[in-house]
């Protein structure tokens, strides 16, 4: 087994873990704030948005990805011809093999297995500002941590993953834990309404913004479980995954933006019309959230992400106390210690039955 990566000694396992428990709770009050508490003549656009995420996001690993390529050429056919060897001409060509060879990598035989979950990322990320636009920040969050158990379904199903007991038992806790918070969330809801700020849009609509979120639920569940699948039965680098998987996430970002089009209106103008700094602090969380995503896929797994994300909860609580006179609860305190409780016990190590094993199927 390949050594586990560190940052200043700390395994990037809990680093990226940590991170994307913090964007998460960013990323549900800054696109909140961005849709519902600005004037809706001053909307931007949620596709738009999509399609940002995925250039930069697709741009950032591509630099990454050609930082990792091995300098030395792999193929008999990049070998430097005789006599070609020195001076400025090989310099330049020895960064051409790595450019040849980076191409190599991202137009793999195998690339066409990041078109699956690139459509259902794009999917997800529309459905999410749908799902923000339409509930409060704490019940959207609340709601979105379902994720967890559609993740834990694909993952037995798709991975042939085997829980233990325990590590059923702390799902079922974590459910509970989310319920109870969700009570407080309800409570909150009121509260929060009345003392959040001037431009509170009133055009939400519950029910749209839950089945955006459960519909969300099961394409985030899916597309991770088979970024894991495809990530972990190829030897092939994180980020030429994530440079195929943005590649892939054009076409499909793109679809609702001309279809949304204004005919009288230019493509440039209308995609980023009113597009001021939170759309843009929006994407920036979300081009963090998913690199970082990508690393804990890569280093922990899917079921302990949703771990992570859920812990959000409790930050963004926290957070809530101080930007918006939020008052902690009985209930509150109560969910988040049984999510707490959960997540521990879902990383005990198992003495009793055979540890986690993972029976990848080839895809
Ligand atoms: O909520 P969930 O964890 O499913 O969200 C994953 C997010 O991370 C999505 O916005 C997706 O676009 C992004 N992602 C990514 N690169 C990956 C995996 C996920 O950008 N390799």
């Amino acid at each position: 087994a390949s050594p586990v990566p560190t940052l200043c000694g700390v395994p990037l396992k809990y680093i990226s873990l940590v991170t994307l428990a913090v964007q998460n709770s960013l990323l549900t009050i800054v696109m909140h704030y961005s849709r519902v508490h600005i004037p809706p003549s001053q909307s931007y656009s949620a596709p738009t948005a999509v399609l940002l995420n995925e250039l930069l996001k697709g741009a950032i690993s591509l630099a990454i990805a050609f930082s990792h390529i091995d300098r030395s050429p792999p193929y008999a056919s990049d070998l430097p011809q005789p006599g070609l060897t020195s001076g400025r001409f090989w310099h330049s060509s020895r960064l051409l093999l790595r450019i040849r060879k980076l191409a190599r990598e991202v137009f793999s035989p195998d690339c066409w297995k990041l078109s699956i979950p690139a459509i259902l990322y794009v999917i997800q990320n529309n459905l999410q500002y749908v799902a923000a636009t339409n509930l409060e920040a704490a019940t959207f969050q609340v709601s979105y941590q379902m994720k967890i158990l559609t993740t834990a379904a694909f993952s037995v199903l798709l991975l042939r993953k085997q829980l233990s007991t325990s590590q059923w038992m702390a799902l079922f806790f974590l459910a509970i834990g989310v319920g109870i918070v969700q009570i407080q969330t309800g409570a909150s809801d009121t509260v929060k309404a009345a003392s959040f700020h001037l431009f509170q849009n009133s055009s939400m609509n519950a029910l749209k913004g839950f089945l955006a979120v459960v519909a969300a639920c099961f394409t985030s569940g899916l597309a991770g479980v088979y970024f894991e699948m495809v990530l972990k039965n190829s030897q092939s680098d994180l980020w030429i995954r994530n440079v195929q998987l943005s590649a892939f996430s054009l076409l499909p970002a793109l679809i609702p933006i001309v279809l949304a089009r204004h005919p009288d209106s230019g493509l440039i103008s209308s995609l980023f019309q009113n597009f001021g700094p939170w759309a843009w602090a929006t994407v920036a969380i979300q081009v963090v959230g998913g690199l970082v995503t990508a690393m804990v896929i890569k280093y922990s797994d899917n079921i302990l992400k949703g771990f992570a994300t859920s812990l959000s909860i409790v930050l963004s609580f926290l957070a809530s106390i101080a930007l918006f006179d939020f008052q902690i609860t009985f209930t509150f305190i109560l969910g988040s210690v049984v999510v707490l409780i959960a997540t521990w016990l879902y990383n005990q190590p198992n003495r009793s039955s055979p540890p986690l094993r993972l029976g990848y199927t080839v895809v």
